[in-house]
């Protein structure tokens, strides 16, 4: 009696994103079921408190071949000294989640690799490796769901402290809806600085503010391109339509290889950009900083949030993806906390639940629906901006191997691009952001 709640550490290493909904999703689940959670990157943790821990959730993505996220490098160089022996983590209770995809030949590699290593390392499994697989039909839910709920009733065995009212009995969603992650401030346009009018330095400024942690963690320099050729390297009439595309640097020259990987920021379509403006009933033109919400935590005041205002319209254009992303399930639980229609709220409520996520995949993952597509599908709901910066996927750069080299072509970069286009089940046709983007592009205007 008298021992204090438990409290679970949810570990992530992500490189696109997923895992880190994922190991926010767990979080979330252990907080409405009363035991508090704290969610860290690998990269952000100080790998040498790990045997003071007492429950850990590991949520580990694969890329490459078999490789592991950037974020995840140092934290595994660090548990592969030789010097930890099998005792150092003897007190430590883990579990490992995988995101990976059964398509590739080393499948969920990190995650295997990981379970392996801290068994070796002495610590104690909660339960069996979950593994996540982009193949499922409903990705990598399909396993997160089962496995969360085996996960909880089985720390509930271990210790009922962790979940004090039991591993079923959940907080009301009244109570976790109002409390978005980030804040928006409004500025007077007439109290800026007129450079900040001018808009210089706008990718990086509107970026550095967006939620999306991974843009912060890239390290690589970011230049501008010029189009300047455009050409269809597929037969007419072929069901393919693959593009040679040619570039010159407008910013200074930055070296590379052939094969090197360039990655390229889509712009999205300007009119849907205003549809989903007047869709949220948003601003424009308004001036905003977006930060982190002030909690009891992390006291956050105006003075602390450091970046340059930017105007509403161009942080939506840079960093959310509005028109091609689908949503994630969160987002429609959040929907049915504002729809105002009943029936809009029950679809909303059915959707998010586990016996609606089926019919979800269907309808959002599978015909590829896109933030504002879910918007006017549901037109009751109207959501503060402030949850739309969180839930909105990020805007996200593709990447591309470069086929020119700098001695060939200086100042360059030569790219060969299949353009991205498919039916969906319910015979839309849908179209990749970036390649369609890229070929909608005339060089003559630049
Ligand atoms: C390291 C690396 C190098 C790359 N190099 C190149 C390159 O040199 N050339 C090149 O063309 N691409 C390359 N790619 C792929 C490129 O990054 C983009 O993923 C691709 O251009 C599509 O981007 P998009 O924005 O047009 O499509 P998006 O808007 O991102 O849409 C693509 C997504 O649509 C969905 N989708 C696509 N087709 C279908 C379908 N038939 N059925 C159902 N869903 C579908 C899939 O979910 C897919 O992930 C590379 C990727 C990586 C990771
Ligand atoms: C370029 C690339 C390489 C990948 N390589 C692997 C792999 O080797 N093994 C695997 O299981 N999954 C692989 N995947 C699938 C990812 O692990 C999966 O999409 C996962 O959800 C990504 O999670 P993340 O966004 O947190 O990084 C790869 C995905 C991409 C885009």
């Amino acid at each position: 009696m008298g021992e204090k709640p438990r409290k679970l550490l949810v570990l992530y290493a992500s490189q696109t994103g997923n895992a880190l909904d994922a190991a926010e999703r767990i979080g979330r689940e252990a907080e409405r079921r009363g035991c508090s959670a704290s969610i860290v990157s690998t990269d952000e943790f100080d790998s040498s408190s790990l045997p003071h821990e007492e429950a850990v959730v590991f949520v580990v993505s694969t890329t490459g071949q078999g490789d592991s996220p950037d974020s995840f490098k140092a934290f595994w160089r660090f548990l592969l000294q030789r010097n930890l022996g099998n005792c150092w983590l003897q007190r430590v209770r883990y579990a490992v989640f995988g995101l990976g995809d059964s398509g590739y030949q080393k499948y969920n590699f990190v995650a295997k690799k990981l379970d392996k290593r801290l068994s070796d390392l002495g610590a104690t499994t909660i339960i069996e490796k979950g593994l996540g697989d982009d193949q499922h039909p409903s990705g990598y839910e399909g396993t997160l769901d089962p496995w969360m709920l085996s996960l909880w009733s089985t720390l509930y065995q271990i210790n009922p402290k962790y979940f004090p009212k039991g591993p079923d009995v959940k907080i009301s969603q009244d109570e976790v809806i109002d409390q978005p992650k980030y804040r928006i401030l409004y500025h007077k346009r007439e109290k800026l600085d007129p450079n900040l009018l001018a808009e210089s330095d706008i990718i990086q400024r509107a970026r550095g503010m967006s939620p999306g942690k991974l843009f912060k963690e890239k390290s690589k320099p970011d230049c501008f391109l010029k189009m300047t050729r455009n050409e269809v390297l597929t037969k007419a009439g072929s069901t393919k339509d693959v593009r040679h595309f040619e570039f010159q640097f407008v910013s200074s020259t930055i070296e590379y290889e052939v094969g090197d990987v360039v990655e390229l920021l889509p712009s999205q379509n300007s009119s849907s950009i205003d549809a989903f403006i007047e869709r949220c009933d948003l601003d424009p033109e308004s001036f905003i900083t977006v930060g982190p919400r002030e909690t009891e935590n992390n006291g956050v005041n105006e003075e602390m949030i450091t970046e340059l205002p930017i105007k509403l319209k161009t942080f939506i254009e840079l960093t959310m993806d509005v028109t091609s992303a689908s949503p994630r399930r969160y987002f429609f639980e959040v929907m049915s906390f504002y729809a105002t229609a009943e029936h809009e709220k029950e679809r909303l409520l059915y959707f998010a639940s586990p016996e609606g996520r089926d019919d979800l995949y269907n309808y959002n993952q599978k015909e590829r629906r896109s933030i504002l597509e879910v918007l006017e599908d549901f037109p009751s709901v109207q959501i503060p901006f402030e949850w739309l910066v969180q839930l909105v996927p990020p805007l996200k750069a593709r990447a591309f191997s470069i086929s020119s080299s700098l001695l060939a072509h200086p100042a360059q970069v030569h790219l060969t691009v299949s353009i991205v286009s498919w039916i969906t089940p319910y015979k839309r046709t849908r179209k990749g952001l970036c390649s369609s983007w890229l070929a909608s592009l005339t060089p003559e205007q630049g």
